[in-house]
């Protein structure tokens, strides 16, 4: 069984490059489904994910393969409709296949998507866009499925926006005869990444606010893209630079992204510097508390940087209070970052952080990819030797973490112990 050892106190020093964003590459690689081409695609992070969705664009009759930092695929001999549960079931974004398939088979039949256990995650608003476009969609126990004899240009309203549901949204109406517009869509830069390889691929698209406009019909072609960074990537060195203090910079990547986490961090009393695609963060690990935190749809305070910003203050001068607005079960990581004598609680969205002086190292397990990496954090700041069981989740997302922590300084390194040792400690 394969976990992490982490012995804290250090400082990080030094400059990491910033992968590629896995919010986004997903996105791309279901949308490369869509074009009757070959696509190559840069920049793309070396995580499970990934790999995951290139099996399922192999089990669909694709070509696709890694070299080196690169992705191909080639879409031009697609013949299947159907996503099993073995490979749906270990990635959220498999969902994104419903629409990708739709528009270029005319059905799809996809095991119901799996992702980290953050509260109920339904896909009614998925079902609701593709319906809007003509398709009849049947959602059992296991599986969703749809079809459509012809699908046609329609206006969508989107009640929540939705990152997935507008990007199956997006996938579904180029397949359609006519145009789409897309209200209330949700604005995460990684759906702007999607938009910019689609119109590469030859596609037609517009977007406006919260509105996004799709010509349907055009058949795409192949083309060459490359991945924008990973701006919760970029956030997690920050915080973990932020907690142990030091002086680290972040190259490949955009701070523009992520605006709302590093007003937090500048108000907790690191200096935080931009220069071209470098993000530079120095402070002495002394933060003392930002103000309350409420998560919110982009350019909102973002989701996935809770739990990791969370970690970065659990030793901060005085209280903060997190509300978590987007799923209803986002504080797993909470019970974990107790046992190295965190004072957080938490009653139903709202947390509440009171800094202490030290944390002491602990044994701890990952529940979800964020709040794994929110684990981390603590144990590099914490006095001592910690433990990380459920690496799983992390790899799911993070391009080389540990690696990435050592080059800065970080005492962390994945270690094997039998499978009895792990339950006897954790
Ligand atoms: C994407 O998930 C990201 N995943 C998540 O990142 C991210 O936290 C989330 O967007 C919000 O930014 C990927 O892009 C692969 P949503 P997604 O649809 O599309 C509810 C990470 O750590 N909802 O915007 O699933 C849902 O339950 C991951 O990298 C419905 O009710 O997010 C949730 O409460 C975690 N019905 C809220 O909306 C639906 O049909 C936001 O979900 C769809 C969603």
């Amino acid at each position: 069984m394969q976990i992490l050892s982490v012995r804290g106190g250090a400082p990080l020093r030094g400059s990491i490059p910033v992968s590629g964003a896995k919010n986004s590459v997903l996105p791309i690689l279901a949308a490369c489904a869509v074009c009757r081409g070959v696509s190559v695609l840069h920049n793309c992070p070396d995580i499970s994910d990934v790999g995951d969705t290139l099996e399922i664009l192999r089990c669909l009759g694709c070509r696709a393969e890694k070299r080196g930092g690169a992705l191909i695929v080639d879409a031009r001999t697609l013949c299947g409709w159907q996503v099993p549960a073995q490979y749906a079931g270990r990635l959220r974004s498999s969902v994104l296949f419903l629409g990708a398939l739709l528009a270029h088979m005319g059905r799809a039949r996809i095991a119901l998507p799996g992702g980290c256990p953050l509260g109920k995650r339904p896909i009614d608003l998925h079902i609701l866009a593709l319906q809007a476009l003509g398709a009849q969609v049947a959602v059992g126990q296991h599986f969703a499925e749809c079809r459509a004899e012809t699908l046609h240009g329609g206006r969508i309203r989107l009640p929540f926006a939705s990152v997935g549901a507008t990007e199956n949204a997006i996938l579904a109406a180029l397949g359609c005869e006519g145009t789409t517009v897309i209200e209330n869509a949700a604005r995460e830069p990684e759906i702007g990444d999607l938009i910019r390889f689609l119109r590469a691929a030859g596609a037609q698209i517009g977007e406006c606010g919260g509105e996004i406009t799709i010509q349907g019909g055009a058949p795409l072609h192949g083309t060459t893209y490359t991945v924008m960074p990973d701006r919760i990537e970029t956030a997690t060195y920050l915080c973990a630079a932020a907690a142990c203090g030091g002086d680290v910079t972040l190259r490949m990547t955009d701070g523009r992204t992520l605006l709302p986490v590093l007003d937090v961090l500048r108000a907790s009393g690191c200096e935080i510097t931009q220069s071209g695609d470098t993000l530079r963060l120095c402070g002495d690990g002394s933060l003392r508390a930002p103000g309350a935190i409420e998560t919110a749809p982009y350019p909102g305070f973002p989701t996935d940087a809770q739990a990791i910003v969370m970690a970065a203050l659990l030793r901060e001068r005085g209280r903060t209070e997190f509300t978590e607005t987007i799923f209803e079960n986002r504080f797993r990581h909470i019970a974990e970052l107790r046992k190295f004598g965190a004072a957080v609680t938490f009653s139903g969205r709202r947390a509440q952080l009171d800094g202490v002086a030290a944390l002491h190292g602990a044994n701890v397990r990952a529940e979800d990819l964020r709040g794994g990496a929110a684990l981390v954090i603590a144990a590099l700041c914490a006095d001592g030797e910690s433990r990380i069981a459920g690496v799983k989740h992390i790899l799911r997302g993070y391009d080389t973490l540990a690696g990435k922590l050592q080059i800065l300084g970080g005492d962390i390194k994945y270690v094997e112990i039998p499978e009895e040792m792990l339950y006897n400690t954790l």
